[in-house]
């Protein structure tokens, strides 16, 4: 039985103080043993903030994004080294605005989520289709090429330690919700990609949903067999709604 995940993504929403009452409140309501794995996507600035806050909690630590290099003249660049030595335990890779609006593209992607690996951070690799991608008929396409790039260039075995993050592009901050069964569908399938190379490692495999996941809509789409929890944008910012998704996942 895979373990339920939900995981904030703060984008650049947050201010520094009302990251750190944010962060505390969710830290002081998850319970240890929480009934899922909780974690939140900081910005980079105020992950010291952050790291100070979840320390001894069982609320796990992550930034939004990674250098694909491992260290050296990149000016504004962040290493998954550096994000290790401020305990961040996850890492989103390939977030749909990394890929469209700043040009990450399959191969350096998969070159961040190497990093993340390497250096013992989790990946949760984001994929998804655009709406056009969606309209083409062209989903499992889209998301068998984004798939495909990081296990030739990571291996299968890395997604032991890896969770994939399924976010059609069209459902981004846009409050359209993929239904649960548009989801539970790529959610298989990204599944069964998995275990055309290791039967194994894809039961193992945590398949988290995101894309306008609210209070009303979680329950639902946590019900689905392939959907593991939710990467969550703008319901986070609210600590009542982003812990009413918390507790919607299966136990
Ligand atoms: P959203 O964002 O919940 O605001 O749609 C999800 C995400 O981008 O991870």
């Amino acid at each position: 039985m895979r373990r339920s995940m939900v995981v904030a993504n703060w984008k650049m929403y947050v201010s520094r103080a009302s990251a750190r009452v944010l962060l505390r409140e969710i830290v002081d309501a998850v319970s240890e043993p929480p009934s899922c794995e909780v974690g939140v996507c900081a910005p980079y600035v105020y992950i010291p903030d952050c790291a100070e806050i979840v320390q001894g909690t069982c609320v796990l630590l992550g930034a939004q994004n990674l250098s694909d290099h491992k260290d050296g003249p990149y000016t504004g660049e962040i290493s998954a080294a550096m994000l290790s030595e401020f305990g961040c335990r996850l890492v989103l890779v390939g977030h749909a605005e990394r890929r469209y609006l700043y040009g990450e593209n399959n191969l350096s992607v998969a070159a961040r989520y190497l990093k993340a690996i390497e250096y013992g951070i989790a990946p949760i690799l984001c994929v998804g289709e655009t709406l056009e991608q969606r309209e083409q008929g062209r989903t499992f396409q889209a998301i068998a090429e984004q798939l495909d790039t990081v296990i030739s260039i990571a291996g299968i075995d890395s997604f032991t330690r890896a969770v994939v993050g399924y976010e059609p592009v069209w459902a981004i901050g846009s409050g359209q919700t993929a239904s649960a069964e548009q989801a539970q569908e790529v959610h298989a399938f990204i599944r069964s990609q998995i275990a055309s190379h290791s039967p194994r490692i894809a039961e193992s495999l945590r398949i988290l949903y995101g894309g306008s996941v609210k209070p009303k809509s979680a329950p639902e789409l946590f019900a689905m067999p392939d959907i593991d929890g939710g990467l969550i944008g703008v319901a986070a910012l609210n600590k009542q709604s982003f812990l009413e998704i918390c507790n919607a996942v299966k136990v």
